[in-house]
């Protein structure tokens, strides 16, 4: 019995042990602000490409679907653009810009067909930039 509780006692260490090392890892990056990009293409447009980055951060290319969401982290206070292609357009924008979003939390936008829409609050928008063709 003596030997029971001491082996639950070692094992609620090593769990505690392993989640606080995971969340040290978790907070290597500290997120300033989230990023969110929309994908609000017309309904059948297929798929959009999402490449955001800033001088310190690359996020690489990814694939979003009509209808879904990708999400970044703003790691530094800095300039993180967002570029987007779809077929043979494509569109940048600044996703976090510090002068301009300051400490908000979140930057939303919205990819549409009449150009990419900021908003902070995820539902009154404004356009800030537009689809170009090489
Ligand atoms: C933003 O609003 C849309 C539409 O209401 C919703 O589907 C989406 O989940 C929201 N995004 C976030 C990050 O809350």
């Amino acid at each position: 019995m003596v030997a029971r509780s001491c082996l639950v006692v070692f094992l609620v260490s090593v769990l505690l042990i392993i989640s606080q090392s995971s969340s040290v890892v978790g907070r290597q990056y500290k997120q300033l602000a989230a990023i969110h990009v929309a994908n609000s293409m017309p309904k059948g447009s297929g798929p959009i490409q999402i490449h955001c980055k800033s001088s310190y951060t690359d996020y690489g290319m990814h694939q979003v679907d009509q209808g879904d969401e990708y999400q970044c982290s703003v790691r530094e206070r800095a300039v993180y653009f967002c570029m987007a292609t779809s077929g043979r357009q494509f569109a940048w924008w600044h996703a976090f810009q510090p002068s301009r979003d300051g400490s908000r939390k979140a930057v939303y936008w919205l990819v549409k067909d009449d150009g990419i829409f900021l908003s902070w609050d995820n539902s009154t928008w404004v356009r800030k930039s537009v689809w170009q063709t090489e």
